[in-house]
């Protein structure tokens, strides 16, 4: 019989565990973090009179990895994009229909795919930081993003000359119906004039992109991934809907941009943290770079770069929680859970846990690799989430956080601009939904290497 409670976290009378809204990400992760160590992986928060059920640590991510697809959906934890952007994205598709889906996007991320993007990458971020000076202050919070989003919209879909202004309008859209999903606005927000005129320029830019393709189809002598889109058949045989191909390549102006731009800024900051690092990651950035352009292979050789990239991703993950949508009930230990109610599942919880990464608080770039290989313990490195919606993205991902890094640290070698500088993380903030730092951060160019 299945007959214990589910446990409640400690939280004061009325308001319950306010802290689960704050965006104050120290105190969030801690509060997830003692309430797995006291009361177990699966256990309830109160906040303002609403009960909302967690599943944190190695078990939890465990079960989305072995069950997730049995009980969990995810188009009603992200409703919101669905009926903003349609029922197509690979984030709200489930079951049959999100297999065939994940197949297409599959085919252009996969590990032979993003071979071809490395090296075109790196000349869009050296183009873009060719006019930085020796001694200037850059705040990367804001040039990370600008980097990212050229890295994307250049080298996936071919389109050089976009504007600031349809920059924003993505991270307009993204912001807005992310913070509404997670309740961090109210819906009125996404009928404001503001993000609707946004969201109708983002639709309007995708339908253009896509019908002038189609018209030049034959006359092209590249292709980019908007071509792939064109031509490629699902597993039924049958070529990509229009809405099909608006989602996928929404996805690429959207699902990485803040999540590279920000762990690539987290990963600088922490090589400039660490001196004896910063000293090994040099030298074999100049290794690769030795007056030519890398390619994944040279990328792939630097393994102190990547274990930083590595131990980023641990220990500042953008995505510390996310929804899931239970649709058949379960039993978890002596645990019954209902359906109809979405579940947090704090995936980050596992990157701190002493018994799974020794000191976890401390930097430590050789957890990664043999004999230690700390990620690979059962539930343990969940920076990508994990299952069948496991981040589409999570090799390119990682490759452009390396190649990023090694681009920006080569050519301008910076420093930190005061020395004692430390990041304040937060959740959100007026213009983020996500993981970002609460001031700026500035790094100063100290030289400007030629390549
Ligand atoms: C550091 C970089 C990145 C991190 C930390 C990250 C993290 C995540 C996480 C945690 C999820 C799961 C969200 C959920 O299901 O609730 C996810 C999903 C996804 N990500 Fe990423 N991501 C990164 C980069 C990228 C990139 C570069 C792309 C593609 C250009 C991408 C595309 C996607 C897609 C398509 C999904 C949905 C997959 C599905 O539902 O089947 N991501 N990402």
């Amino acid at each position: 019989m299945l007959t214990k409670e589910i446990p409640v976290a400690k939280g004061l009378p009325l308001i319950g565990s306010l802290v689960f809204l704050s965006a104050d990400s120290q105190k969030h992760e801690q509060f997830f973090l003692n309430n797995y160590q006291k009361l177990g992986p699966l256990f309830k928060v109160r906040v303002l009179g609403q009960e909302l059920i967690i599943f944190a640590g190695p078990e939890a991510n465990m079960f989305v990895t072995q069950h997730g697809t049995r009980y969990l959906t995810s188009r009603e934890a992200y409703l919101n994009i669905a009926q903003e952007f349609g029922e197509t994205s690979v984030i709200v598709l489930d079951g049959a229909a999100h297999r065939r889906s994940r197949k297409v996007v599959d085919q252009f991320l996969n590990s032979t795919a993003i071979a071809q993007f490395v090296k075109p990458m790196i000349k869009t971020t050296l183009e873009y930081i060719k006019d930085w000076q020796i001694d200037q202050r850059i705040e990367l919070f804001h040039m990370l993003p600008k980097i990212i989003f050229n890295q994307f919209t250049s080298v996936l879909l071919s389109q050089t000359s976009l504007t600031d202004d349809f920059y924003n309008d993505v991270y307009t859209c993204i912001t807005t119906v992310l913070k509404v999903n997670f309740q961090q606005k109210s819906k009125s927000a996404l009928r404001q004039s503001a993000y609707l005129k946004a969201k109708n320029r983002v639709i309007v830019f995708i339908q253009k992109l896509v019908e002038e393709r189609r018209k030049t189809e034959q006359l092209r002598d590249s292709s980019d991934v908007v071509d792939f889109l064109l031509s490629v058949k699902a597993d039924d045989g049958q070529p990509l809907t229009e809405e099909e191909i608006f989602s996928c390549v929404l996805i690429i102006l959207s699902a990485g941009l803040d999540t590279v731009a920000t762990t690539s800024v987290f990963l600088i900051y922490e090589i400039l943290k660490h001196p004896e690092i910063y000293e090994q990651v040099m030298a074999e950035v100049s290794a690769v770079f030795d007056n030519r352009i890398p390619d994944l292979e040279d990328i792939k050789k630097m393994k102190v770069l990547r274990g930083a990239a590595m131990e980023t991703l641990r220990i500042h993950p953008m995505v510390f929680m996310t929804p899931r949508y239970v649709q058949h009930p379960f039993d978890y230990q002596d645990y019954r859970v209902e359906s109809g109610q979405i579940m947090y599942f704090a995936l980050g919880v596992s990157h701190f846990l002493p018994e799974l990464f020794p000191n976890p608080y401390t930097f430590d770039v050789g957890r990664y690799t043999p004999p230690r290989q700390e990620h690979k313990q059962p539930g343990a490195f969940a920076p990508f989430f994990v299952g069948s919606h496991m981040c589409a993205g999570a090799k390119l991902g990682e490759v452009q956080l390396m190649l990023t890094a090694a681009t920006i640290l080569y050519t301008i070698q910076p420093e930190l601009d005061s020395p004692n500088y430390t990041i304040k993380k937060v959740l959100y903030t007026e213009k983020r939904s996500a993981l970002t730092g609460k001031n700026n951060f500035y790094v100063r160019s100290k030289r400007k290497a030629l390549i």
